[in-house]
C-alpha cells in the first residue's frame, strides 16, 4: 500500500469522527476542507455547492477564488455536468479552465453525491504538475462525500454489473451507484481489456450508502441473495474471472461486521470455504459512460439476474 492511501486511509477515519454529531453542512464541509488541506499538504481545497444552474463558493482553504461557475464550465462545472471525477494533469492542457490563480498546475474536481444527486463538488489544486491520480480519486471522492452527512462506501463484485448496479441502485439508503472494474493490475483498464480476462480486475458495483438507512450488514446480506456463493468465476450465464465474487472495503471497521456475514452464510451453507473474496479495495476504475446504468438505458438488455431478485431490493 502507498504512502499517500495510507494517509488517505486514516484521514477517512478521521474525517468521519470530526463531523460526527454536526448536521450543518457548511460547517462540516469547513473542517473537512480544513483537514485535508493541512494533512495533505494542498495548494487550494475546497467546495463548491450547487445552487440552481451554477456552482457557488463554499467553505475552502488557499488564496481567493471565483464565486459562481457554470454547469460545464471549467474543471469543476464539467465534473458536474459529466457526473464524473475529473483529473487534470496540466491545467493548462484543459480546454475552458478556470484560473483563479495562476500558480496552480493541477486539479482534481471530485462530485459529492447525495441521493443520487450532486449536490456539490469538492476542488483541490496544486502547484505542482501531475499530482493527482486514481488513489486521489477513490479516497477524496469518499472524503468529500461526507459533507452532507453520514456516508460509507463497500464494493460489491456479483458477476456482470448490468444487473448487480440495477439491484443495489433500487435499495433504500443508497445514496450513489458506479459500475467499474476493481481489483487488477492494469492501470484504467478498457472494458474490451478487462474482458480479455488477463487483467485481473472484477466487474464491481461501487455502492455508496447512508448507514442511518441501511447498514453494511444489510447490504451484505442482500447481496449474498443475488449471487450463487459456491460458483468460483460463473455468474449466471458469464464466466471468467472478471465475473469472480467479492466484497471489497476501504474502511478497516468494516472488516468485522463482513467476516461475520460470511460467516453466517457458510454456517447456512454446511461448507468452510466459499468461492466469494473479501478483501482490502485495491483500486477501482469506473467503466465507460455506455456501461453506467445500462439497464435503466436499455430495459430490455442482458441481465443475468432472475427478475424476482429486484422484488427483494424495492425501495
Ligand atoms: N480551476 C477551477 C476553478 C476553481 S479554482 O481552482 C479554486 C475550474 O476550472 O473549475
Amino acid at each position: 500500500m502507498s504512502e499517500k492511501e495510507q494517509k488517505y486511509r486514516e484521514l477517512l477515519r478521521q474525517a468521519k469522527a470530526l463531523v460526527e454529531g454536526e448536521s450543518d453542512v457548511v460547517a462540516r464541509m469547513a473542517n473537512i476542507a480544513a483537514l485535508l488541506h493541512r494533512e495533505m499538504g494542498f495548494w487550494w481545497t475546497g467546495f463548491y455547492r450547487v445552487e440552481g444552474k451554477e456552482l457557488v463558493l463554499g467553505p475552502f482553504q488557499g488564496p481567493v477564488a471565483c464565486y459562481r461557475i457554470k454547469k460545464g464550465r471549467g474543471v469543476c462545472g464539467t465534473s458536474w455536468a459529466e457526473r464524473r471525477t475529473v483529473v487534470v494533469p496540466d491545467v493548462e492542457q484543459f480546454p475552458g479552465h478556470i484560473a483563479c490563480s495562476s500558480e496552480s498546475r493541477s486539479e482534481i474536481v471530485v462530485p459529492v453525491w447525495h441521493n443520487n444527486d450532486i449536490v456539490a463538488v469538492l476542488d483541490i489544486d496544486s502547484r505542482e504538475l501531475s499530482t493527482f491520480d486514481e488513489t486521489d480519486r477513490i479516497w477524496l471522492e469518499m472524503i468529500g462525500g461526507l459533507a452532507y452527512g453520514p456516508q460509507c462506501d463497500i464494493w460489491f463484485a456479483a458477476g456482470c454489473f448490468w444487473g448487480a448496479q440495477k439491484f443495489f441502485k433500487l435499495i433504500e439508503g443508497v445514496e450513489f451507484t458506479e459500475v467499474g472494474f476493481a481489483n487488477g493490475r492494469l492501470k484504467n483498464p478498457t472494458y474490451e481489456q478487462v474482458y480479455t480476462d488477463t487483467t485481473g480486475h472484477a466487474e464491481c458495483v461501487h455502492v455508496k450508502y447512508n448507514p442511518e438507512v441501511v447498514s453494511l450488514k444489510e447490504l451484505a446480506g442482500l447481496y449474498f441473495k443475488i449471487i450463487d456463493p459456491l460458483s468460483l468465476n460463473k455468474q449466471g450465464g458469464d464466466e471468467g474471472t472478471r465475473y469472480r465474487t467479492g466484497v471489497f472495503y476501504a474502511d478497516e471497521s468494516d472488516l468485522p461486521v463482513l467476516e461475520k456475514v460470511f460467516a453466517s452464510v457458510k454456517k447456512d451453507l454446511g461448507v468452510a470455504s466459499i468461492p466469494v473474496e473479501l478483501l482490502p479495495l485495491l483500486c477501482f476504475y469506473p467503466a465507460d459512460e455506455y456501461h453506467q446504468d445500462y439497464l435503466d438505458k436499455n430495459p430490455g438488455g442482458y441481465c443475468h439476474l432472475s427478475p424476482a431478485v429486484f422484488k427483494i431490493a424495492r425501495k
